[in-house]
């Protein structure tokens, strides 16, 4: 059936819906630093998401000087390798200027279901602190690159690969840029069953 338009009835509605359609992945950010208290405040409102077995599965990394430098090398050592030494030059230029690095991680399961729901709910917490942000004027990205999956960036960052999967590396920062272009819904997603 053809998508309902949104009737968003009280302003209350009006203005959540904005902060939820607005958002947009950033990349381009100032370099004005995001107080370190925002991030806590962001990630208590991420560990609100529902979470099925109330498991708490998530972890928070909050990158500090030394670490990013760390992860810049690496960054430019894997570009430096699957393309060439001057990709892997601009790679290392373009990420040294995300001012904000987070590492969201889920606890890894024997059960595959559990491992599933985990995610699902680690998936729920990185939006929350995305949208908590979001409302604070402060934009993100959300990456799964090939350097969230590098051994040495686990090394780096401390997670234990043997217990923790990474969910997603959240470059944040006040943004330079929002992209103007809005997202519609240009599939038909709603099937209303008798
Ligand atoms: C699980 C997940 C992983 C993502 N990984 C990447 C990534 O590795 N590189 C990238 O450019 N964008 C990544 N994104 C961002 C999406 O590309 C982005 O959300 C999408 O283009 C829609 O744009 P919007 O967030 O502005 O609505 C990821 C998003 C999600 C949810």
């Amino acid at each position: 059936m053809k998508n309902d338009s949104p009737s968003y009835e009280t302003q209350e509605l009006r203005d959540f819906a904005e902060t939820l359609q607005s958002r947009r992945t950033i990349e381009l950010f100032l370099q004005t630093p995001v107080p370190d208290r925002l991030i806590n405040d962001a990630i208590e409102a991420a560990v609100w998401a529902p979470n099925h077995h109330v498991t708490e599965p998530w972890h928070f990394y909050t990158l500090g000087d030394e670490t990013k430098e760390r992860c810049l090398d690496l960054c430019q050592d894997i570009v430096t390798h699957k393309v060439n030494e001057k990709a892997g030059e601009f790679k290392r230029q373009s990420w040294s200027e995300k001012p904000g690095w987070l590492v969201v991680t889920c606890r890894r399961s024997e059960d595959d279901l559990l491992q599933r729901e985990d995610y699902a709910a680690c998936c729920a917490a990185i939006q929350n602190l995305m949208l908590f942000l979001w409302k604070a004027g402060v934009g993100c990205k959300w990456s799964t690159g090939d350097i969230t999956r590098d051994s040495r960036f686990l090394e780096i960052v401390g997670v234990d690969a043997a217990t923790e999967n990474v969910v997603g590396l959240i470059w944040y920062g006040y943004p330079k840029l929002t992209p103007t272009q809005s997202r519609r819904a240009r599939a038909e997603v709603h099937t209303k069953t008798p």
